[in-house]
């Protein structure tokens, strides 16, 4: 559905001669890899309005797309966990409705061994990719974060993996590991020119909930996302960026947020995507939610309207609980009559 969809907005555009060799090679794998618009040959589906106005408030109340469902195995595993994790999940794959998009995150150790040997009802999805924080581009073709970078994994190799998605601006690679919002929007249109789906992780610590600038963290997060990308003709939202919202106060705590808590940022993330990016990436944008969701409280949150799917961390190390929190799709589409 993906590819559908950026098919369908495709046009034309020029591609350099440097893009060629690898456009052939993802025409001859066509499984779980999406092109960037660059590649993909689409023009900018500018998300300013014509006439370049922005601005104009549309509320829309919920999204369009695949409900999708992560599991960010952090930095867990070892040969042998991770040989009995992927077991079970090819076990489970017969359960696994078909209505659902699944990524999962493994090391970048372990990443090959996991797309060797995952099924492919599963995606998988790499933990970060590199890009220098000073990096200035006028260009925007962000063509050179491989080289003397001792210690990092560039969105190239994962492209020449064919890994089709990565996940920036985890919570913890921004607080322990400096990522600034900055950086992040920059990994993500570096990681949409070399055709990767990303999923780009935003969320407010409990200081910050408490003092009331929940709102002003995550739009200020978004727009550094949306400075970079939403005016490239390489780059694109829509079903290729994938929002997750993670209050930080929930990740690995216990301390699920309310099902009126997320539907009510969930809700304000695609005001914001409508007012100040489109109306129809505001819908086409699927916003996962993450924070110790597990295979007894999905439910309860699969049936919010604007919730299109989890990013699911502890629980996403057990095949099963992971596969229960997959199906947990079956309740959001009934539930809001898709
Ligand atoms: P958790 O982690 O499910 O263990 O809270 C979620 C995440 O950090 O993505």
């Amino acid at each position: 559905m993906m590819m559908m969809m950026m098919a369908s907005s495709a046009a034309t555009t020029t591609i350099t001669s440097s893009r060629i060799s690898s456009l052939s090679a993802r025409k001859s794998n066509p499984i779980a890899f999406f092109p960037s618009r660059r590649a993909a040959g689409a023009t900018n589906n500018n998300n300013n309005n014509s006439d370049g106005r922005r601005g104009q408030l549309q509320v829309v109340s919920e999204g369009t797309g695949r409900f999708i469902v992560g599991g960010n195995w952090k930095c867990n595993g070892t040969r042998e966990s991770v040989k009995a994790l992927v077991e079970t999940l090819n076990k489970n794959v017969p359960n696994i409705e078909k209505n659902c998009d699944i990524y999962c995150c493994p090391t970048f150790l372990h990443l090959p061994y996991v797309k060797e040997n995952l099924d492919e009802r599963f995606n998988v999805c790499a933990q970060n990719s590199w890009v220098e924080a000073d990096l200035v581009d006028p260009e925007h073709h962000y063509d050179s974060t491989t080289g003397a970078f001792t210690g990092e994994i560039s969105a190239e190799m994962l492209e020449d993996l064919e890994v089709p998605f990565v996940l920036l601006g985890h919570s913890e690679r921004r607080t322990l590991l400096g990522d600034t919002d900055e950086i992040v929007g920059k990994k993500v249109a570096h990681a949409r020119y070399h055709g990767l789906s990303v999923v780009v992780c935003v969320g407010e610590t409990l200081e910050e909930r408490e003092n009331g600038t929940t709102f002003d963290v995550i739009f200020k997060q978004l727009k550094a996302v949306a400075k970079e990308i939403d005016d490239r003709e390489h780059s694109s939202w829509g079903s290729s960026v994938v929002i997750a919202y993670e209050p930080i106060w929930a990740i690995g705590t216990g301390k699920v947020a309310t099902p009126e808590q997320v539907q009510e940022v969930h809700s304000k993330i695609r005001n914001w995507l409508a007012e100040n990016v489109s109306e129809d990436v505001a819908k086409a944008t699927r916003i996962q939610y993450g924070g110790s969701v597990n295979a007894t409280n999905c439910a309860d949150l699969a049936k919010l309207s604007d919730i299109d799917g989890f990013l699911v961390g502890g629980a996403s190390l057990n095949g099963d609980d992971f596969a229960a929190i997959c199906n947990a799709s079956s309740v959001h589409y009934k539930a809001v009559g898709r």
